[in-house]
C-alpha cells in the first residue's frame, strides 16, 4: 500500500503516477484535491499519519519538490527524500531509509518520474552503519503529529 499526495504544482504527475501504480496493481491511497490552489503544508499532516502510525510508503509530489520535502522532514519519524533520479531514488531507500519519496512535478518528466517510484518501492534498507545515522536524527527535535480532531463550542 503507497500513500500519495500533491499540490497544484504536482498534481498532473501525481494523477499519472497514481495510474501507473494502479496499472502496475499496487495499491494506492490518493489525496489529490482538484482545488485551484493547494498549499503544500496543509496536506502534510494527512500523509504523515499515514507513513508515520500506518506504516505506508508515502508519495509526494509538488512543482519542485523542495517545499513538500521542508515540510514533511519538520515531522518525527519522517524521512522524506527530493529524489530526482534512479540513483537518488535507490540511495534514498538503501542508505537513509526513506519513507516518503518526493517529486518535482515541474522538474521531471513523467516516465522518469515513474521510474523513480519503482526504484524506490523495491529497493529495501541495508541497515548496518546506516542505521547509527537514522537513530542519531531521531533524537532532533520535530513536530509530533497529532491523532486525534478537536472541537470547540462556546
Ligand atoms: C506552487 O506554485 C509551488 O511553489 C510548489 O508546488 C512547490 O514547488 C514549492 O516548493
Amino acid at each position: 500500500m503507497v500513500v500519495l499526495s500533491c499540490d497544484h504544482g504536482g498534481r498532473d504527475l501525481a494523477l499519472f503516477l497514481q495510474e501507473c501504480l494502479v496499472k502496475d496493481g499496487i495499491c494506492v491511497e490518493g489525496a489529490i484535491s482538484l482545488e485551484q490552489t493547494v498549499d503544500y503544508p496543509c496536506v502534510i499532516p494527512w500523509m504523515v499519519q499515514k507513513v508515520r502510525y500506518d506504516k505506508k510508503m508515502g508519495i509526494l509530489v509538488c512543482g519542485s519538490g523542495i517545499g513538500m520535502s521542508i515540510s514533511a522532514n519538520r515531522y518525527q519519524g519522517i524521512r522524506a527524500a527530493l529524489c530526482h533520479d534512479e540513483t537518488t531514488a535507490r540511495l534514498a531507500r538503501q542508505h537513509n531509509n526513506a519513507n516518503i519519496l518526493v517529486l518535482g512535478g515541474r522538474l521531471l518528466g513523467p516516465v522518469l518520474a515513474w521510474q523513480c517510484v519503482q526504484v524506490f518501492l523495491k529497493t529495501t534498507f541495508e541497515g548496518g552503519h546506516h542505521q547509527s545515522r537514522l537513530a542519531a536524527l531521531e533524537k532532533d527535535s520535530k513536530k509530533v503529529p497529532f491523532l486525534y480532531s478537536s472541537f470547540q463550542n462556546d
